[in-house]
């Protein structure tokens, strides 16, 4: 049963209007099939830019990376109501004019991208082929109560999305984020502080917008609940809902949890004794205490939209990632799915908006607060720009209000529902749920001065996998990044860019005697210095930018990071193979070979940096800086890898190298100090 939802109706409902039943949604696109078959194809630029070879080869290729993971999903939901099928001919003829003998030697790996659909109400310039809006946002925080670990994480997740869209060039994109001010939970802690919710709100929101920006969140939109435009859109909101007849009056009893700001079913409750011997009731899932509620509310015809919500989720079986969670919510909606209160009463509520046009009630704070995601593109003028092209990134626990009840609530009020929900799972601390009673609550703050802001979101995003809970200790973050940012990655561009192997301070030249191009390294001799271990770990780096490409798609950050971190070691290792320290700079022959060595290795890195950006901005900017590639030339689309070796041009070879010789990223100390964590929070 849902949490928000469950009320025990005394009266039944009265029917509802005829215009509204069945309530007025867009017609859904058709069945997309069943789920995880459809097969994705790498973008038309993406498989130009990587110089993909034609699919079918009369010779196997040798150098052809293992298959990459296996996509158990479909493609992306479509939209709503879902474009036409583009054709697939222009593709596929393109497809056969490039590639070629060189393109097979380097071939990345071919994963399948999806094909990106301009969304509806996308205005021509900016779509255009590949191009389209998106709106990426987190959830609005809690102004309750200063940031913590959790919602930072939310943050970094749609921030590193976001980056990742804006070096693609995918076309005009926004963060949103912001901060959630009205409701109980609001109105409570100001009293509880001894102050008012407006001023409790500015402060709090104040914090949430210093901490995402000291941890480099690139949002574009800021909105506060508390704000006229958001007010406006939402009563403008409710005005549709009214006026599609979704809404009606009635009085309901129900469990009401203030901390989660949504009603419970009883079977969503278990029993608690307190020290003094009293038994109370609170959530099952979060613990928190409930109270019974009697109250006249506006009630929501939620349970009409069961249907149209298990149509839209089976059309779009990418509309919820990653998969279980999307499993979870076809679950819910096996389920009884009772109408929602949306309003409470005045009396009991004042730190809210009052209901248009009924100054007893004050609208239920989740569905002031989804609104959000329409007051950022304008609502409602101008959001058609915008809107449906949403992906909203948010913690399992505020699933159901996302993929139930705002699916339906935009639904009822004539709108598409978002494209995506995106959905991360939690942190614990020491295998225990962050909380304030328990005093472990992880202060961002803390960490970022102890770790940088690049060391703590490498950490975060690196370590933490959206579809299960992870654990923080503070020895784990010195482990990661110490191993992979400070000696992996900081050691390799200290190495070979060391004055004593490469004392002309340049990016040095490729010699394709040193590393010919083959066909087949294990039919042919190699007729130069490479081994077939470096033609190996050549053409993984080469399928990275594909790979990581295809993970971020997929939601799946940390396995990105993974394989950056994989190629990290073997670049390492391909390094430390042929010692370029001990090679005659002197000897022509020797100095061929270690250039090429020390060209190779630049090119890892020059990559690396390059698809880093979304994760350590500013420890990519600082190795990017000091291979001396210039901004324009950091983009993800036009990344290409050893172009020498296919015998195109190197516009690096040559450059003088950047003059930072600092260090990339200092190692930590294991951390003497107990825990960061703020007992004030
Ligand atoms: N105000 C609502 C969201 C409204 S969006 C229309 C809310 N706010 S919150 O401040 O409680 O949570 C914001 C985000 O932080 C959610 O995505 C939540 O899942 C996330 N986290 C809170 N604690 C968390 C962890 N311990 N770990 C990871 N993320 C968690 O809910």
């Amino acid at each position: 049963m849902p949490p928000g939802a469950a009320l025990r109706s005394v009266h039944r409902p009265p029917p509802s209007p005829s215009r509204s039943s069945p309530p007025r949604v867009s017609p859904h696109s058709p069945a997309a099939g069943p789920r995880g078959r459809r097969r994705r194809r790498a973008p038309r630029a993406a498989r130009r830019q990587h110089n993909m070879a034609p699919p079918a080869s009369p010779r196997p290729d040798p150098l052809r990376p293992p298959p990459p993971p296996r996509r158990t999903r479909g493609r992306p939901a479509p939209h709503w109501p879902r474009p036409p099928t583009p054709s697939r001919a222009p593709a596929l003829r393109r497809r056969r004019r490039c590639g070629g003998a060189a393109a097979a030697m380097l071939r990345p790996l071919r994963r399948r991208l999806p094909v990106t659909h301009p969304p509806p109400g996308s205005r021509s310039s900016a779509s255009g082929p590949g191009r389209r809006r998106l709106l990426l946002s987190t959830p609005i925080f809690y102004a309750n109560g200063p940031p913590h670990l959790g919602h930072l994480y939310s943050a970094l997740l749609a921030d590193a999305l976001h980056r990742h869209r804006g070096l693609r060039g995918a076309g005009p994109g926004r963060l949103s984020t912001g901060t959630d001010e009205h409701g109980l939970k609001i109105q409570q802690a100001a009293a509880a502080a001894g102050t008012s919710p407006p001023e409790l709100c500015a402060h709090i929101s104040a914090l949430f917008r210093q901490a995402l920006t000291q941890a480099a969140v690139s949002f574009t939109d800021f909105i506060r609940t508390s704000e006229p435009r958001h007010q406006r859109a939402v009563c403008h909101f409710w005005g549709a809902l009214q006026e599609h007849g979704a809404l009606y009056k009635g009085s309901y009893e129900g469990w009401y949890c203030t901390p989660d700001e949504c009603f419970l079913p009883e079977s969503q409750l278990t029993e608690r004794t307190d020290t003094q011997g009293r038994t109370y009731k609170v959530s099952l899932e979060t613990g928190h205490e409930v109270h019974w509620t009697k109250e006249e509310n506006y009630m929501f015809r939620l349970s009409t939209f069961r249907d149209p919500l298990q149509k839209w989720l089976r059309d779009n079986p990418r509309a919820v990632s990653p998969e279980p969670f999307y499993q979870r919510v076809l679950h819910w909606l096996g389920d009884d799915l009772p109408d929602l209160s949306v309003s409470r009463e005045r009396s009991r509520l004042q730190w809210g908006i009052p209901v248009p046009g009924d100054s007893t009630q004050t609208i239920y704070v989740w569905v002031d607060a989804l609104v959000n995601y329409l007051s950022v593109v304008g609502y409602p003028e101008t959001h058609g720009e915008w809107w449906p092209a949403a992906h909203h990134i948010v913690g399992k626990d505020i699933l159901k209000f996302h993929a139930v009840y705002w699916p339906a609530l935009l639904m009822a009020a004539g709108l598409p529902p978002p494209e995506q929900i995106l959905v991360h799972s939690h942190w614990t601390v020491r295998g225990q749920k962050m909380s304030k009673s328990l005093g472990n609550v992880i202060d961002p703050f803390a960490c970022i001065g102890q770790y940088t802001v690049d060391g703590f979101r490498y950490f975060l995003l690196r370590q933490g996998v959206p579809e299960r809970d992870c654990d923080y200790y503070d020895d784990k973050v010195v482990k990661v990044l110490n191993s992979e940012l400070a000696d992996a990655l900081g050691g390799l561009l200290n190495r070979s860019t060391a004055l004593s192997i490469n004392p002309s301070n340049t990016y040095p030249y490729f010699s394709e005697s040193c590393f010919p191009k083959i066909l087949d390294y294990r039919e042919t001799k190699a007729l130069g210095r490479a081994s077939a271990e470096d033609y190996e770990f050549v053409v993984s780096v080469a399928s990275l930018p594909l790979q990581v490409a295809s993970y971020f798609e997929d939601f799946q950050i940390y396995k990105a990071l993974e394989c950056i971190a994989l190629c990290v070691r073997q670049t390492n290792g391909f390094f430390q193979r042929h010692k370029p320290w001990k090679l005659n700079r002197n000897h022509p022959a020797e100095k061929l070979w270690l250039d090429t060595i020390i060209h190779v290795t630049l090119e890892c890195l020059r990559v690396f940096g390059t698809l880093l950006q979304p994760v350590i901005p500013c420890t990519a900017d600082k190795l990017l800086s000091r291979l001396a590639v210039e901004p324009e030339e950091r983009g993800l689309s036009n990344l290409t890898f050893l172009p020498r070796y296919n015998g195109k041009p190197c516009p690096f070879e040559g450059r003088q190298l950047g003059p930072d010789t600092g260090v990339l990223f200092h190692r930590l100390k294991k951390s003497s100090q107990h825990q960061i964590e703020n007992k004030r929070l």
